[in-house]
């Protein structure tokens, strides 16, 4: 038990506005709400504040594609995501959004103090410009073939065929996906924040306890491999705040989508009095900070938001805690699979207190990506809540409310059994402190798993048919409904719902840790209420099949092309028929197709060509999910030198045909064809 009361800030990362939340979001908020209600629970002085990230060039894009202004759309936005947010029962303080007052005084004032301090500069840069739309345009706008390997629709940075990064201007045939001109290179001139002046205070910084080892680690070779000026600014049109003393500059989104969590905590201090926002940012500050983030974004929490804060005079954050990516099944969320799925679908079907307790039952301190396996979580949730928790209640409350009026025995009979569960609670805490959800499960499963022992040896229901054993059964029902009150009390971080209905039954108090010291004797208890009914599996495809439509609905009608990058592709330089003859083309037999973790265009293949196997990386994934391979036949290059790519080494490559997008076409069984014939 704490003796001391912390005064903590807990920050999950900001949202972007211009999308829906989804179960990949929501292990994040889950994963802090639980912890912000442990805190609270050990009675802290715990604040979660969030709020959206509401600049940039794509919710400036989607606002103009919708017709609205970006004041509407985040307007929208910010509504929808509350109520998803409320829906799983996530408890922040305050909520509130980067384009607000707060958030422009603030990047105002971090911005001046940085730049009077002499860390930022000026320089002239050649970026990529849309002529026609009259803007500069992020990598992620520009689209072009690939200069490796010739595949077409490839973002500006890196090619998801064949692995290759490389400068937006490398591109061969670049089009702006804004609107399909052929981008021009422009100078501007911007705003750059000296990054490296903080090297050795970052240095000294990652040596501490500020992060978990493997992002530590990743830091260090970040450090190691020198700290570049970090671009700050950004052209008009940009929806974001203009930079002071800089007319037409605006501060990139990722300047001020960090501040927002101060702007989001001011906005709160200027609702609560009693709430100082000066003691949470000074240099020197009491508080605790904690930001809550996917291992994805450490890059902006661990260099760039310390260093702005120390060249600020602000405090540093205590520590970032990272999590891994959701997978559903295994696998990468995905909208082809329709495993997509939103929060709003979710709780159109399913109970959000199934998905915290899984969450909380599978995550742990590191960043590991967590699986949601949906036969995996009915089994567990209706094992280990409704079978094992819940199941204690309604064995013993039937006797207690029939027999004895509602009222517990005068004394606890097995305080030996009842100290137990409750020593362990210090150990539960200490998990639950350390972000170990996972290992606190399990510490309460077992917990209760005993109280269920415990009241299989008692069997009230035959003792209730004895005479003379009144006095009995009301001590073992007594027993386990005090030893499910404690289990309920250390759940209660992950299912507050539950511990509510749980404190409404019992008669009792909010649950705190401290109350369980004391068992409940001579107690009287309300009527009992199921607490939470199995998961379903018609529930679950009906989320599925919603899932789906909703992914239907919401796809574009025809493949996104953009017009004027379809052009034929001219017939290339003649070759003589000893150059053809040297290509050994090859019916291979797909066996094995699997997604490749981290490429979205790019399936890993294991190919029969009659005795030999082969692996290949191919770039047909928008045509083909790769169940639908499995068993067809191809024809490949097989005597193509293997080449070494980000994912491994491709031995070979498939001919497929068509124009792109879905329409990619590979031969399909045939009786003629046989693995290994020579195609000629
Ligand atoms: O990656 C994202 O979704 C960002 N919107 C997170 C911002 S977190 C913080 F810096 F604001
Ligand atoms: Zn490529």
């Amino acid at each position: 038990m704490a003796t001391q009361q912390r005064k903590i800030l807990v920050t999950s990362a900001l949202p972007y506005a211009n999308g829906s939340i989804h179960l990949g979001h929501l292990v994040e908020y889950i994963q802090t709400d639980i912890w912000v209600r442990f805190q609270k629970m050990q009675g802290h002085d715990c604040i979660y504040v969030c709020a959206d990230d509401a600049h940039g060039t794509p919710i400036m894009l989607r606002a103009q594609n919708e017709g609205i202004t970006p004041e509407q759309l985040i307007a929208r936005i910010d509504k929808e995501h509350r109520a998803d947010f409320a829906g799983f029962g996530i408890g922040f303080d305050n909520f509130h959004s980067t384009h607000s007052d707060e958030n422009r005084e603030l990047a105002s004032l971090i911005y001046t103090r940085l730049r009077d301090g002499g860390y930022i500069r000026t320089r002239t840069i050649k970026q990529a410009y849309d002529p026609e739309k009259q803007m500069f345009l992020p990598d992620r706008f520009i689209k072009g073939t690939c200069p490796k390997c010739g595949a077409d629709d490839q973002y500006g940075d890196n090619c998801e065929a064949c692995g290759a990064t490389y400068s937006p201007t490398e591109l061969k045939n670049p089009v702006s996906a804004v609107s399909g001109a052929t981008p021009i290179e422009k100078e501007s001139e911007h705003y750059f924040f000296d990054l490296g002046a903080f090297g050795d205070m970052l240095k000294e910084w990652t040596h501490e306890e500020h992060m978990q080892p493997a992002i530590r680690h990743k830091l260090n070779e970040w450090l190691e491999g020198g700290l570049q000026d970090w671009d700050i600014s950004r052209d008009a049109p940009y929806f974001g705040f203009e930079i002071p003393g800089a007319p037409n500059k605006y501060f990139y989104v990722w300047l001020d989508a960090p501040i927002g969590y101060l702007a989001s905590l001011k906005n709160l201090c200027a609702k609560r009095p009693e709430l100082d926002f000066d003691s949470y940012i000074k240099e020197d500050s009491e508080a605790e900070m904690y930001h809550f983030i996917g291992k994805d974004i450490a890059y902006f929490h661990t260099l760039f938001w310390p260093a702005m804060l120390t060249g600020a005079g602000m405090r540093k954050p205590s520590a970032v805690f990272c999590h891994g990516f959701l997978t559903v099944n295994g696998q990468k969320m995905s909208k082809s699979r329709g495993t997509f799925i939103q929060a709003r679908t979710y709780l159109d079907h399913l109970n959000p207190q199934y998905l915290r307790y899984y969450f909380a039952a599978k995550l742990g301190s590191g960043i590991d990506d967590l699986d949601l396996n949906l036969d995996d979580f009915m089994a567990r949730v209706n094992s280990d809540l409704v079978g094992k928790v819940v199941n204690i209640a309604s064995r013993c409350a039937g006797f207690i409310n029939k027999k004895y009026d509602g009222k517990l025995s005068a004394q606890c009979s097995e305080i030996k059994l009842y100290e137990a569960f409750e020593a362990n609670g210090r150990l539960i805490a200490e998990l639950y402190e350390k972000r170990e959800f996972n290992q606190a499960i399990r510490e309460i499963m077992a917990l209760a798993d005993r109280a269920n022992q415990y009241i299989d040896e008692k069997k009230p229901w035959a003792l209730a048919k004895q005479a003379g054993m009144e006095q009995e059964v009301q001590e073992a029902c007594s027993t386990g409904l005090n030893l499910f009150r404690i289990l309920i009390t250390y759940l209660k971080p992950v299912l507050p719902t539950m511990a509510e209905q749980a404190e409404a039954f019992l008669n009792i108090p909010p649950l705190d840790w401290l109350a369980i010291a004391q068992p409940l004797t001579g107690h009287t208890i309300s009527e009992f209420q199921p607490l939470l009914t199995r998961v379903e599996q018609d529930k679950i495809d009906a989320l599925l099949a919603d899932t789906k439509k909703l992914l239907a609905a919401n796809a574009p009608a025809e493949p996104r092309k953009i017009t004027k990058s379809i052009k034929m592709d001219p017939i290339a330089e003649q070759i003589e028929y000893d150059d053809f003859a040297k290509i050994d083309l090859r019916i291979a037999k797909i066996v094995k197709a699997e997604h490749v973790a981290g490429a979205d265009k790019l399936l890993q293949l294991t190919l029969d060509i009659g005795g030999e196997t082969r692996n290949v990386f191919a770039g047909i994934k928008s045509a083909y999910a790769p169940e639908d391979l499995e068993g067809k036949l191809t024809v490949m290059v097989a005597n193509l030198a293997p080449r070494k790519m980000r994912f491994g080494m491709s031995e070979g490559m498939v001919l497929a045909a068509g124009p792109g997008g879905k329409d990619l076409f590979v031969l399909h069984p045939d009786d003629g064809a046989l693995p290994g014939m020579r195609v000629k």
